[in-house]
């Protein structure tokens, strides 16, 4: 394994694995780095983990000699190593850079004069300088001159048939003006549009902004959508409405919070750094506190339905329709599902579930009974939920169906359906 490769990618999900794939398919050599001995074992016998990547497209990368690998010694001589671990919080919501600081102490461990290191993990302005730089230094080898370094964050949006790494335009931003150049002749080998940034920290800021802008908006939606129910008004028109503007405005839609490893989290990594300068991001904050209330919001509109029918949460059967946190994708990260659940929980409310994308499902440990005959499901639960409406709902879902039906994604807005 020591032959040089064009690209190690470390980090094999759901960022990793479609660049990977990608740059596979450009024709680079390409190798992976993974902590998990499952992912590896996995992707070497054929076997995709990721929605999008398919075990055919696992057998193409085969063929054209990708191996991965959890084992530090095979890490071999990459010209260029691009870094895509998670950056979670922690236990008390602060940024947890454990696995970007572990993943960059194995690359200085290797470093080569004329290696480029690029950081794709998404993070707050200033890590790829701060942080990665030092550690990368403590080899002897000094970034902009020994070997190159780069930010450049990932854009992909799983589940989503139009853009993916080849089409959505790719930033990049270097330590030196020479990192940048390098690091965009790199991407330019497999990826239509590169962008150069001013720096590392502005790639780093760019990635943030674009998930603060959807968090904020998403948050002013909800509100909206909260408003609008007790003035009632048909928010879901409204928005329609407004879209026909064809200048100055942008359509979020409401929901019953929002999920994924992008949305909840990155925002926070921001007023965490503001926090840490003494300083409040308040728009951000008050954007996290509104979209975290709205699995609460879900249950006590669902509680009042209830009531209009002289029912109670508690004893009430109730389904819970798509679990993921985008529709069509099997990622439960950070899914408001799990919190709705709670909360109906805490009502007494006697629930079951149905996903498409995932046979079992437990929420703090205890398991939410699977509801294996759907259409039976519908007809008996006392209220059904829809938190996401995977593609089979949609011909098959509706109002006719149900006792009740509570509808939290604006799908039926035009039917005699609750909606959000
Ligand atoms: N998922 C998305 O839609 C998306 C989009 C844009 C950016 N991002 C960002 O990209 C980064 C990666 O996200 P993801 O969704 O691909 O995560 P993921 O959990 O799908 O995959 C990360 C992989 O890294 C591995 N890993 C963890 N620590 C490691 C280490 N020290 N060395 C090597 N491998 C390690 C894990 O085993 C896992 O397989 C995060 O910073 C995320 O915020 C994610």
């Amino acid at each position: 394994m020591s032959e040089p490769v064009d690209l190690l990618v470390i980090g094999l999900g759901y960022v990793g694995l479609p660049l990977a794939r990608e740059a596979v398919q450009a024709g680079l050599s390409v190798r992976g780095f993974d902590v998990s001995p499952r992912v590896v074992r996995g992707l070497n016998a054929g076997t995709s983990h990721i929605d999008g990547v398919s075990d055919e497209d696992i057998a193409q990368l085969r063929a054209a000699g990708f191996t991965a690998t959890c084992d530090e010694d095979n890490f071999g001589a990459p010209r260029a190593v691009v870094v895509c671990v998670p950056t979670p919080l922690d236990d008390v919501g602060q940024p947890d850079l454990s696995k970007v600081i572990g993943a960059t102490g194995m690359v200085g461990r290797r470093l080569r004069r004329g290696m480029l290191v690029v950081l794709e993990s998404t993070t707050f302005p200033g890590t790829t300088d701060n942080i990665v730089r030092p550690i990368l230094e403590e080899s002897g080898l000094r970034a902009g001159e020994d070997f190159g370094l780069a930010f450049s964050p990932e854009r992909i949006d799983p589940g989503n048939g139009e853009y993916g790494v080849r089409n959505t335009p790719k930033i990049v931003g270097g330590y030196t003006s020479g990192c940048t150049r390098r690091a965009m002749e790199f991407y330019s080998r497999f990826v239509v549009k590169v962008v150069a940034a001013k720096s590392t920290r502005e790639a780093e800021m760019a990635k943030i902004l674009e998930n603060t802008y959807r968090q904020v908006n998403i948050a002013l939606v909800n509100e909206m959508a909260m408003l609008s129910h007790e003035l009632g008004v048909d928010l879901w028109n409204a928005i329609d409405c407004a879209t026909t503007k064809p200048f100055g405005f942008a359509p979020f839609q409401p929901g019953p919070g929002v999920g994924g490893h992008c949305i909840p989290i990155d925002p926070l990594y921001l007023s965490y750094q503001a926090r840490m300068l003494g300083w409040r991001s308040q728009l951000i904050d008050l954007a996290q506190e509104i979209n975290d209330s709205m699995p609460r919001y879900v249950v006590e509109r669902a509680a009042r339905m209830l009531l209009r029918h002289g029912a109670e949460l508690t004893d009430s059967r109730v389904l819970v329709l798509g679990v993921t946190y985008k529709a069509d994708i099997s990622d439960q990260r950070e899914s408001p599902a799990d919190d709705v659940v709670r909360h109906l929980r805490t009502h007494g409310a006697d629930v079951t579930y149905h996903d498409p994308y995932v046979g079992h499902w437990a929420v703090d440990d205890v398991a939410v009974p699977y509801a294996d005959d759907l259409d039976a499901a519908l007809r008996t639960a006392d209220l059904t939920v829809v938190l996401q409406w995977h593609s089979p709902y949609r011909e098959h879902v509706d109002g006719s169906r149900t006792r009740m039906l509570f509808d939290t994604r604006g799908w039926l807005a035009d039917r005699d359906v609750a909606v959000l």
